[in-house]
């Protein structure tokens, strides 16, 4: 798939108030700065579509973009970021799943993980959710650039023994860099496939 055309279309605290679900929707979602502003730049070819902040929790509403006309990409709130007061934290966590259980047009959830670091329990924890509700995610590993070839494989062997703890299979995963573009045509093309497969 080629992004042709990407629009911001609305920011919202109110699950209510976004957009009706009347088009395939792939939402992303992580830890703060784990990458998922940059990710979305990327895919999209903006340099300032979603809000890039070297200052983790700065995406806290859930954002709608119209992309190529067809199809929304929604950027979700940050969870888990120990900064945020625990109020706010709580306001964040009912408003991600809220929405994730109010979208039948959601086809896909993208869980970025960084792939510098060891399993999180807040990750591996959010995915058994996603499971238990029979909501499909894949995991997408973001900033490769910064971790050797080595290291990054020795990650996803680890990453993988964890999921299989509580997974049958490791759920379909895709290696990213926003700097380097590494993983663009793939989660491109796993969107592509996604919409198809959801047509039929
Ligand atoms: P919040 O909106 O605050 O939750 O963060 P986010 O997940 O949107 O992260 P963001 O894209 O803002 O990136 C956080 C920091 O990591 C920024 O300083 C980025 O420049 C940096 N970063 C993001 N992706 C990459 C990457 O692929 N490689 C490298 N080297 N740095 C990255
Ligand atoms: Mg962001």
């Amino acid at each position: 798939m080629n992004i042709t055309t990407a629009e911001f279309m609305m920011s919202n605290s109110d699950v209510k108030k976004c957009p009706k679900p009347n088009k395939p929707e792939f939402a992303f979602i992580g830890r703060s700065n784990v990458g998922k502003s940059s990710l979305i730049n990327m895919l999209t070819k903006h340099k300032n579509l979603a809000k890039i902040s070297a200052k983790p929790g700065k995406t806290q509403l859930v954002n709608h973009f119209l992309i190529n006309k067809e199809w929304f990409l929604v950027d979700l709130p940050g969870y888990g970021f120990a900064k945020v007061a625990k109020s706010t934290r709580q306001r964040f966590s009912k408003l991600i799943f809220n929405y994730i259980e109010s979208r039948p047009n959601l086809i896909n959830l993208f869980v970025l993980v960084d792939s510098r670091h060891e399993p999180q329990a807040k990750d591996t924890e959010f995915m058994e959710w996603l499971g238990i509700n029979g909501i499909a995610f894949s995991i997408i590993f973001t900033k490769a650039d910064k971790l050797t070839k080595r290291k990054l494989s020795e990650n996803l062997k680890v990453y993988e023994k964890k999921m299989l703890q509580s997974w049958e299979e490791m759920p379909p995963y895709i290696v990213s860099s926003s700097s380097s573009e590494q993983g663009k045509e793939e989660i491109l093309a796993y969107i592509d496939e996604n919409m198809k497969m959801a047509q039929e």
